[in-house]
């Protein structure tokens, strides 16, 4: 079995080890959802991961509903990102940008009217927005043609983000958002030929994947799954056939990688998740496979010795750990995060973790 630290092949990507940073929503870009030279020294502190994920960033307006998030639908986000992706890159990293568009879970305060979903729905819970938490408001199901002009805001947002200097993109198909509301039992009621069967759930995601493919080049797409926990109140009640297919989709599609945020025991936000969907997907499905959630560098260690996994993502040990990857190559200890920073907005909790020379030194 292939170490962390042996170079994988993502598509075009060619990463010097198997330690990927996960998207990571950190709310710096501010109102105009334009990145930042803050946002710049992040992601370069952060650029020995042999991939970085970019936050989720928004494909329209209309898709962003999180406060201070970053997008990529116009020129000042392009010249925000280049400043970003050329900071990576001069520190030897590579970025892919998750493209994102957030469906029922945009408050109207952010997006532009009322939002949109596969199905006419309400999520749970409570939105985010400037003024406080606001409960959700009920989406309208898309229309065929609007169904075309997301995957048109899909397609620009990721030649967008070529222009930006990112390396590739991943589509956000995970944790309750639009794709997910897609593929998903529990939110999708539509019965046209985009719901009912896992044939029409996987539909929409298909779509997307292969416009985004035709515009930028497959070998230049992932794509990110939540497939064994409620997320948002989206879920399935058979998740495991809905992988299947999913995997054997995207083996025709030759999609070269894809992302799994398949927890192994309750989140951050307390779901509690069912049977792991990997072992399903990977007979049939021959792309590379990185899996995410919980993991520090020994059980990541072992999670590679079972054969499913190509490499890991690390979410929040990358946000207090920046030079994560050299903490897990000597064995050292991780830092802990500051969760009262994750979302706040400036410099605190977000530049200022030392590196382990640093820290030791201080
Ligand atoms: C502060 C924070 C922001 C996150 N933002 C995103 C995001 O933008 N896109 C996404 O797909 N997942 C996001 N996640 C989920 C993480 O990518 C990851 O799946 C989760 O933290 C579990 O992995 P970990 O145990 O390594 O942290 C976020 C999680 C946290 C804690």
């Amino acid at each position: 079995m292939p170490s962390l630290f042996e170079p994988l092949e993502l598509g075009t990507l060619e990463l010097p080890n198997r330690i990927v940073m996960a998207p990571l929503t950190r709310s710096r870009a501010g109102r105009e959802a334009v990145p930042n030279d803050l946002m710049a020294t992040y992601y370069a502190q952060r650029a020995s991961a042999g991939l970085i994920i970019s936050e989720a960033t928004g494909i329209s307006r209309e898709g962003l509903g999180w406060p201070d998030a970053p997008g990529l639908w116009n020129n000042a986000q392009v010249e925000g990102w280049k400043v970003v992706t050329g900071a990576v890159h001069k520190a030897g990293g590579r970025i892919v940008a998750q493209l994102w568009h957030m469906g029922r879970l945009v408050h109207p305060d952010l997006g532009r009217g009322q939002p949109i979903s596969s199905s006419a729905t309400t999520a749970p819970d409570f939105a985010r927005t400037y003024e406080g938490k606001k409960p959700y408001v009920e989406a309208h199901a898309a229309s065929k043609s609007e169904i075309r002009r997301i995957i048109g805001d899909y397609v620009c947002a990721a030649r967008k983000a070529i222009a930006a200097g990112f390396d590739g993109v991943q589509i956000h198909g995970a944790n309750g958002y639009l794709v997910d509301q897609f593929l998903r039992d529990s939110a999708n009621f539509r019965t046209d030929e985009y719901g009912g069967s896992i044939e029409n759930r996987l539909r929409f995601m298909s779509e997307v994947l292969e416009a985004v493919g035709d515009a930028i080049g497959m070998e230049r797409v992932g794509i990110r799954f939540s497939p064994n926990i409620y997320s948002q109140g989206v879920e399935d009640s058979d998740p495991i056939p809905l992988f299947a297919a999913l995997a054997a989709r995207l083996e025709e599609l030759k999609v070269p990688w894809i992302e799994l945020r398949e927890a192994h025991r309750p989140t951050s936000a307390g779901a509690i998740p069912t049977a792991p969907v990997s072992p399903a997907m990977r007979p049939l499905y021959s792309g590379k496979i990185l899996l995410n959630s919980d993991y520090d560098g020994p059980s990541a260690r072992e999670r590679m010795a079972e054969g499913i996994a190509d490499g890991i993502s690390f979410g929040r040990p990358f946000i207090s750990n920046p030079d994560l990857v050299h903490r897990v190559a000597v064995g050292a200890p991780l830092s802990p995060g500051d969760e009262s920073t994750f979302y706040s907005g400036d410099a605190a909790g977000y530049v200022d973790y030392p590196p382990l020379d640093e820290a030791a030194a201080a």
